[in-house]
């Protein structure tokens, strides 16, 4: 068997910005995000896949960061919570989890956050039942969930009410 060790130089393009980073092999998107860059808003929760928390965007899509190798991560754009305002302006996404007291230890938020995101971007009336479906595998282990639905339909009140 052909072992793979020594760093490797990619090349990431995280939040609107590309980044030339050392990794070894084996590390995950996840580490490299945490250790490297100080993106700690991706939370490491299970490491296995899981839990939701350490969710990021690629090219829109929800993905597990700590499942993803970094050097696998070159050919798309990689969002996190980090990136998703602009400047100090929250999101019709996160304004709604801070008004539904949806977030209450923000350990699972910034990838609740993402994926509602994602949904909404894609479809902006989702009923409950497809919140609840782009939500799954997301844990949270404080709010009972019934906040953060009620947070997914009030931000995707508010931007419908933002196009029209
Ligand atoms: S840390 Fe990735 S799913 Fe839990
Ligand atoms: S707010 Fe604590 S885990 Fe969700």
């Amino acid at each position: 068997m052909v072992e793979y060790t020594g760093k490797r130089l990619i090349q990431l393009n995280i939040n609107g910005e590309q980044f030339s980073l050392a990794v070894e092999p084996q590390e995950t998107l996840l580490e490299v995000l945490r250790n490297q860059l100080g993106l700690t808003g991706t939370k490491d929760g299970c490491g296995t896949g899981e839990c939701g928390a350490c969710t990021v965007l690629m090219d829109g899509k929800p993905q597990l960061a700590c499942l993803l190798l970094a050097i696998d991560c070159q050919q798309v754009k990689i969002t996190t919570i980090e990136g998703l305002s602009t400047g100090r302006q929250l999101t019709s996404v996160q304004e709604a989890f801070l008004e539904e007291g949806a977030v209450q230890c923000g350990f699972c938020t910034p990838g609740m956050v993402l994926a509602t995101s994602a949904l909404l971007t894609e479809n902006s009336r989702p009923s409950e039942k497809e919140i609840k479906k782009a939500l799954e595998g997301h844990l949270c282990r404080c709010t009972g969930y019934n906040k953060i639905i009620s947070a997914v339909q009030q931000a995707s009140a508010k931007m419908t009410r933002n196009v029209t």
